[in-house]
């Protein structure tokens, strides 16, 4: 079912290996729910990989393993061949809603992190001013969250997750809470950082366009629990403009893969009916 990386042969930069993830225990009160099961994925160097699927269906659980926030019950998450033991420099996160101090401004925001591990100043400040600039914020380095717009502080975290300079970036949603225009414009500056710092990014959203818009390869989940239900391959060449939306390859990407996940919404019926749809190439 899984297709190859982009290069193939490649050891993958991050692989599940049928990894199960339950909350809670069986017998206590409220019982367990089975997050994911057996969920089984594979990420080249580099590779830009969404997520789509149901709410609730697990996206967030195991972006949460990756990042080192969860441990599985079963199966093991590794990234480069080592076993994931808890959060790390290595793996920058955005969350959906930022979380940024109030009584710090964008600058100091930026930098808290490698200035709390001891990184000398010398070495985050000219980076922090350079990322800044890049995500669009220069001039606005000594304002304060409650000065700047949704987009803008997405701008900030991304930032911030950047400045430890990770190979690896796990986006939650991160565009979610934006309006369609500026959610395109986060689009397209993730993919120039993709080419400025080319991190392997995993990217978790609820919209299949977008999913399309930025990614390698985009994966469709089942419902709760969640494994791979569909995956399928981007191949329009990076870096990618609004053209792109209107191409044939985005429209049938786009509608296979709303189908693929309201089938999951909607149950047996639509699934049915999202078989006898489904191009057999892609089945
Ligand atoms: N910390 C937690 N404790 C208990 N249940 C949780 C916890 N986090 C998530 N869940 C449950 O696990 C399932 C998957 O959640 P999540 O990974 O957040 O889904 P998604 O991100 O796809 O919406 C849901 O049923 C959710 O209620
Ligand atoms: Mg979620």
């Amino acid at each position: 079912m899984q297709q190859p990386g982009p290069h193939t042969g490649e050891a993958p930069k991050i692989s599940f290996a049928g990894v199960n993830k339950s909350y809670g225990t069986q017998g206590s009160r409220g019982g367990s729910t089975l997050a994911l099961a057996d969920f089984d994925l594979h990420i080249a160097p580099q590779e830009i990989v969404s997520i789509v699927g149901p709410t609730g269906c697990g996206k967030s659980t195991a972006l949460n393993v990756l990042a080192g926030f969860e441990q599985p019950s079963a199966g093991v998450v590794t990234v480069d061949g080592l076993p994931v033991a808890g959060p790390g420099p290595n793996r920058g996160v955005v969350f959906q809603q930022p979380s940024l101090f109030p009584w710090l401004d964008v600058l100091d925001n930026v930098v808290l992190g490698v200035k709390c591990r001891g990184v000398a100043a010398d070495d985050y400040m000219p980076r922090a001013m350079r990322l800044l600039e890049e995500v669009g914020l220069k001039g606005f380095e000594r304002h304060y969250p409650y000065q700047l717009s949704g987009g803008m502080q997405q701008r900030v975290q991304i930032a911030r997750a950047l400045i430890s300079q990770p190979d690896i970036l796990l986006m939650d949603e991160p565009f979610g809470a934006l309006d369609y225009q500026t959610r395109l414009l986060m689009q397209k500056l993730l993919l120039r950082l993709w080419e400025r710092f080319r991190p392997t990014i995993l990217f978790i959203t609820h919209d299949v366009g977008e999913a399309i818009f930025i990614s390698d390869r985009v994966i469709a989940m089942t419902r709760r629990p969640g494994r791979v239900k569909r995956e399928v391959r981007v191949h329009a060449p990076k870096p990618r403009d609004y053209e792109f939306l209107a191409s044939s390859e985005f429209t049938s990407l786009e509608h296979e893969l709303v189908l693929a996940v309201q089938s999951e919404v909607e149950g047996p019926e639509a699934e049915r009916a999202e078989r006898a749809e489904r191009p057999q190439a892609a089945a």
